[in-house]
């Protein structure tokens, strides 16, 4: 595990202002001593940041006489390219990334657990152990894909924590139109993103509690950026989808990342004072499943019905072939051909296990 950047300070460092010169002219070459001056520094200070964002992974150009150009946008999410676009006062603000790591949930949990402050990123080229949901895992070649996980420390109770993913979802969702306006990105309760009826991203929340509440809350988030469709296994074929396969355009991940940054710093805030409900609309609009019958699996057991929106708590309402509603809280959903009486069949006992406790209970894995 290499990491190619150090978590950095606070403070603006200078190859991303050197960045920022260079972006601030697309595709024209600014003068070393231009940007020396405007940062205050020599021309060789200059050079040797220049080499540094190199190392990265910007194209930069030089020209004797005419100075550097930055070719593109920086598409490696390092610290440097990431803050070259972030607007935050404090997501990504220090931010670790790794060519490759295991997990940046892993590694992220290990920060947060010595006491890291909130809003730490860390990020990932590649992943060789990336982790999804109910314990499988989540494919991370390298070169393409946003894998990124973020430390929120909320001070709120656990049920309002339970209904944290669906607002990072939310954030992704915006941060996924921004980039590429017109897209569409549907929320699948509870933590996917889909497009054009495929999934373009997960979401995998994984929190640590104390006895007085929630010490802090690991938001892992893997986004399919500039995967083509010869690079994605069989088994996902059909499934899955990424930016690139949707517009057949190439994204920068740094930018990507950065919006999502910016409009989960926006959201959180709002989601800590106010809870879910100045979501919901923006959730109904965004609902993958509402009307449609599915099966939710969780723990082995089974239980039917036909979506009915997602609620005020953050739970799917289920709806049965008798008319009443389940409310459940986390489990995996299954679309499926069968008709809600037929489904409702298939999972008696289950749906009757429901009916008793209509909440399915809370887990760790949000
Ligand atoms: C899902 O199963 O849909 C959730 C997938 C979450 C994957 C991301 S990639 C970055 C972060 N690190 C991990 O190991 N997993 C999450």
């Amino acid at each position: 595990m290499c990491a190619l950047t150090k978590c950095v300070p606070f403070a603006a460092s200078t190859a991303s202002r050197v960045l920022e010169c260079l972006m601030a002219a697309p595709d024209t070459f600014v003068s070393g001593s231009a940007i020396a001056a405007t940062l205050g520094m020599s021309r060789v200070a200059i050079w040797k940041h220049i080499r540094a964002l190199r190392a990265q992974g910007c194209r930069v150009d030089a020209c004797r006489n005419r100075g550097y150009r930055l070719v593109g946008k920086p598409d490696l999410p390092t610290h440097d390219a990431v803050r070259a676009f972030l607007h935050t006062q404090k997501m990504g603000r220090a931010l670790l990334f790794f060519r490759e790591a295991q997990s940046t949930n892993l590694l992220l949990g290990q920060q947060a657990a010595a006491g890291a402050a909130e809003g730490l990123v860390v990020v990932a080229d590649h992943q060789t152990a990336g982790r999804g949901r109910m314990g499988r895992s989540w494919f991370s070649p390298a070169g393409v894909n946003l894998y990124c996980s973020i430390l929120l420390r909320p001070m709120v109770g656990l049920d309002r924590v339970a209904t944290l993913p669906l607002v990072v979802g939310l954030a992704v969702a915006r941060a996924l139109e921004t980039v590429a306006p017109g897209l569409g990105v549907a929320i699948k309760w509870p933590n996917d993103l889909h497009t054009g009826g495929r999934k373009i991203g997960g979401i995998l929340c994984e929190m640590a509690s104390e006895p007085d509440g929630v010490s802090h809350v690991v938001v892992g988030i893997g986004i399919n950026v500039n995967l083509c469709r010869s690079r994605l296994p069989r088994a996902l074929s059909g499934l899955a989808t990424s930016l690139t396969m949707e517009t057949r355009r190439t994204f920068s991940r740094a930018e990507l990342l950065a919006n999502l940054l910016d409009a989960l710093e926006t959201f959180y805030s709002t989601w800590c004072a106010q809870g879910l409900a100045p979501f919901l609309p923006d959730l109904a609009s965004r609902d993958a499943l509402k009307g449609r019958t599915v099966q939710i699996e969780q723990g082995g057991h089974h239980v039917a019905g036909k979506a009915d929106g997602i609620q005020a708590d953050g739970t799917l309402a289920l709806r049965q072939p008798d008319g009443s509603c389940l409310s459940v809280c986390s489990g995996e959903v299954h679309l499926t051909g069968l008709d809600a009486d037929e489904a409702a069949a298939a999972s008696a006992p289950a749906a009757s296990r429901q009916k008793k406790n209509p909440t399915l209970p809370y887990r760790r894995n949000l």
